[in-house]
Formats: structure tokens, sequence, C-alpha cells
């Protein structure tokens, strides 16, 4: 196990002689602190990943770095680019590395011209609806990874747009979200995306049976070959449901679901920002891709996220990460990477069968900034809990509105600087009896903020489809690391399958096929009061 290795005795050692230093004692103690602690990664438009707000020292790193060659990060990074099935439970190789690769491998390039063709084909014009009219609406029906890298992406790049093409997405098995997104739609001028690696999933074989009664009450059956297409590993479903197989987009069982938005999953992407954009997204994962398999640990950028969620976790205790991009158009994020990290490493048997004997994945949530301090960062401030944070800011606005990119700056960088100095009592009260309110000792105590809550910042160029594919690169490797580093299989997901089996013998009896037997009496007294 690795909390048996010497690497991790070292960690727990160096852990407990931080012990009750404060971060802001740590800057003072060291001047050059930010320039210790901070990473730029220069190939690519100089990212900066400042580290200095972490409760680490100049020491930590390297122990860490040593725990990367204990786990033999560097072996299993060879393992997954041969292609061995390093998913092991489920006899697969991980290889969405190979979808950005350039050149292509064939069966991949066949996949990227026919979306490219498709792409083409809607934006000029050139495919028409059953009626003879242009597409105006593009639909993505698709759940977990067929939903949430595209729609996520759709949504950050929202500044590259194509024009005349709207796209959007529809997930929840609740008719409230394939309703109310097609209440604005018109059948003759809608495309319809189903998107499924296993083309079974229940949430969104529902939703494509009630679009394709949508379109079919309005338009016949005829209509569904002009309005509907396919993203699938399983063509033959895909035919049984009607669509043509020329309208199939394939991939392909070596890529995990999370990991699929560089497959054809990413074509309602590529429909909205244009193929080219789509191109350079995979050209920014593949310039991360060799960054991550050529730099050493601690200047690697997705070895030291995975680095500090790992100490974050498992040596200070600290089991919850806010993320927090101070990007509007990076909203989508915090749920993106709810599933890329908390569905890969929620788990705690690891490769050998075994409990890792360790915390392993924290539990990821986040908010944008600025909105996120209305709401919940009075928590972070004054909550007593411990928790990391992670900012993200670009330097440059992707909507450049005069007056707002410098506040929405000042306000990131202003919250990790509170939250890593706090307040002390003495300086709040200063603060009061400069202002001379009338009772400045009964105040101060409000006023005061523990700080030393430790945050890491990702400071971005400006946010295009090559420095997104380049940041969404780096969180799968991220995962990919502590992965290795956990001796997890971050690449299945046992642990969603138990909760859509009893979904499946409850069915009938909701329904009322089946009598309610063999529950519990809270499940038959909930399923009775929906049946009265
Ligand atoms: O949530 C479980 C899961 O299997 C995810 O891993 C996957 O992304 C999602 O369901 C959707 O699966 P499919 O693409 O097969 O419909």
């Amino acid at each position: 196990m690795v909390v048996d290795t010497p690497a991790w005795q070292h960690l727990k050692r160096h852990a407990s002689d931080l012990r009750g230093q404060h971060l802001r004692d740590l800057f003072a103690a060291d001047p050059n602190r930010f320039q210790r602690l901070t990473v730029r990664w220069k190939q690519s438009n100089d990212w900066l990943l400042d580290l200095s707000k972490q409760r680490i020292t100049a020491e930590t790193l390297p122990l860490l770095a040593e725990l990367w060659q204990t786990a033999d990060v560097p072996g299993w990074i060879a393992k997954m680019r041969a292609g061995a099935p390093i998913n092991h439970t489920e006899g697969r190789a991980v290889l969405h590395i190979a979808l950005r690769e350039n050149p292509p491998r064939a069966e991949v390039a066949a996949v990227l011209d026919k979306m490219r063709g498709f792409c083409d084909a809607i934006h000029s014009g050139h495919w028409r609806g059953a009626t003879g009219e242009p597409i105006r609406d593009i639909v993505n029906i698709g759940i977990g990874g067929s939903d949430l890298g595209p729609r996520m992406a759709t949504q950050a790049l929202a500044a590259q747009h194509v024009p005349h093409l709207r796209v959007h997405y529809v997930a929840n098995l609740d008719g409230a979200d394939l309703a109310t997104t097609l209440a604005g739609l018109a059948p003759r001028t809608t495309l319809f995306i189903i998107a499924s690696k296993t083309f079974t999933t229940q949430e969104t074989m529902q939703n494509a049976a009630s679009a394709r009664a949508w379109l079919t009450a309005a338009l016949g059956e005829a209509a569904v070959s002009r309005h509907f297409v396919a993203i699938s590993t399983a063509l033959d479903k895909v035919a049984a449901f009607g669509i043509d197989p020329a309208n199939a987009f394939a991939f392909w069982d070596w890529v995990g679901g999370r990991f699929s938005l560089w497959s054809a999953i990413g074509l309602p992407l590529a429909l909205a920002i244009g193929f080219d954009k789509f191109s350079a997204m995979l050209a920014g994962a593949a310039a991360m891709d060799e960054h991550f398999f050529s730099a050493p640990p601690q200047e690697n950028l997705p070895a030291l996220l995975a680095f500090i969620d790992l100490w974050n976790s498992d040596f200070l205790g600290l089991q919850t990460r806010a993320l927090l991009p101070y990007s509007q158009s990076l909203g989508l994020l915090p749920r993106y990477l709810q599933q890329l990290e908390m569905e890969s490493l929620g788990k705690q048997v690891g490769r050998d069968g075994k409990s890792v004997g360790c915390p392993t994945q924290p539990i990821l949530w986040g908010e944008p900034g600025t909105n996120g301090q209305h709401a919940f960062y009075q928590l972070l401030h004054q909550g007593g809990r411990a928790l990391s944070c992670e900012f993200i800011a670009c330097r440059a606005a992707d909507f450049p509105l005069a007056g707002h990119h410098e506040k929405l700056l000042a306000n990131c960088f202003a919250q990790s600087a509170a939250l890593m100095q706090g307040k002390t009592a003495a300086e709040a009260l200063a603060e009061l009896t400069a202002a001379v309110p009338p009772d400045p000792g009964f105040l101060a105590p409000y006023k005061v903020f523990p700080g030393n809550q430790p945050s890491t910042t990702l400071l971005l160029p400006k946010l295009d489809p090559h420095t997104l594919g380049a940041l969404i690169a780096l969180y799968e490797h991220k995962v990919f690391t502590l992965g290795a580093l956990w001796n997890l299989n971050a690449f299945d997901q046992w642990g969603v399958e138990y909760g859509k089996q009893i979904a499946n013998a409850l069915l009938p009896m909701i329904e009322g096929k089946a009598p309610v037997a063999d529950v519990d009496s809270s499940t038959a007294g909930l399923i009775a009061a929906c049946k009265s």
C-alpha cells in the first residue's frame, strides 16, 4: 500500500513538522515564496500556476515527487501510451490521448473527417431538414460524459460561436429539461444528436424517444433521417433506434465517457464553434499531453495539481476543494470536473482489490467568482472549516467590456489573499478604532478572519480553443496521476451501477405493473404515497 512506503512516511513527518505554521508566517519568512512556489508553462502563452498560498514549503514538492517515483507514475504513463489495458476491471485500454495526436491514426482520422464534413454541411446550409429548410437549432441529448464536456466547452467558447446556429443540451430524465428546451424550437429547423457511448442509458434513451415523437408528430417518420444523428460505440443499437448508419459517428471502447470530449462526442461543440476551432482545441490538449509526458514532476502542471490534492487530502485532512473560476465562460467547469474527478477517483478499493488505506478524492464543488462571493464565501472565510480553494483567472477577457476585467482580477486576487492572511483580533480592533464606532470591542470578534485557508491560483492567457483544450487535458492528466499515486483504477465507475439496478427493480412497482415487494418500509411508503 502507498501509505506503507518510505515516501509516504517522509511526507507524514514533514506534515507534522509544518503543523501549527500559519501561511501568513510562511510568507513573512520568505520574501521569495511566490517565485519559489510558482511554475510557468511557457510553451503555451505563459500559463502561471501559483502554489505559494498552499500550506507547503520548498521541501514539500520534492517529497511529493519522491512519491511520484515510488508509485511509478512514469511507468503508468508508458502503459497508457502503449495501449495496455490499464482499465483492468473492464479490460480496456485508456487512449483518449490518441484522439488528439497529430497526425491522427486512421480510424480517428476517418471520424474527424466525417465530423468536419457534417459541420460544413450544417454551416453552409447544404444539409437541409425534411421540408428543405436549413438547420438552425442543434439539440444534443446525452448525459454524464456524453453531455458535460461538450456543454461546458460550448459555454466556455461562447465568444467563438458561429452565427445563426444555436446549440442546446438536454440531459435530465426529468421531462422538464426536454420540454423547456423544445418549447422555443421548430421541428423543421431542429436537428438532434443522440450521444451515448453505450446507447442504453435510460435518461438518454427516454429523451431520444420523446424527441423523436415530437419531431415525427410534426413532420412524419420519414423526417427522422434528416433530423437525427447519433454518436456511439454501439452502432448496431443506433441502427435499431432507426437512425441511418450514414448519420452515425463512431467512437471506441478505449475512450472513457468522461474523457470523450475529443471524440465524436465533441460534435455539438464543433458545430457551435466550427471544425477549425475544434481542431485548435485538440491541438491545445496535445500540447498539454506533451508537457505531461516530458516535464519533470516538480515542473509538471498536472503532477503539481495532483500533488496538492493528495497533500491536502491525506496529510492536512482537507476533504473539500472549491473550484472558483473567475470567468463566467468557465461557469460549468466545476460541474464537468465533478464527473472527471469524483467519478474517476471517488473510490477506496485499490488495483490490488484492497482498501488503499487513506482518503482519496476530495469533494469538489464550485461556482464562478464573483457570484460565489455573494453566496458561500462567508463560510470560506469564517465558517471554521478548513478546505482548499482553486482559483482560475485569465489575464485577458474573452468578452472585453470596458471596466469589467480589472475588477474581476482584483476580486480574484483579493479573495486568495484574504483567505491566506486572515485578519487578527488586534488588526480588527485597530481598524474599528480608527473608524470610531460606538463600541469597537463589541464588533471586533466578528471581524476576525482566521486565514491560513490554502489556495492555488491558475492564471491563464485568454480563454480560446487552444487554451481550453490544454486546460481540460491538464485536469485529465491530474486525474491520471492521482489514480497512479493512490493505486486506483481511475477509469471504471462501478459505484454508479447499484442505484441504476434498484431503479430498474422499482420502476414496475411505480408503474403499477408489479406488486410492491422486497423493499424497505421507507421505499414502500414513498411508492405508496405517489400512487395515492
Ligand atoms: O454515470 C455513469 C456513466 O456511465 C458515465 O460514466 C457516462 O459518461 C454516462 O453514464 C453516460 O453513458 P453513455 O454515454 O453510455 O450514455
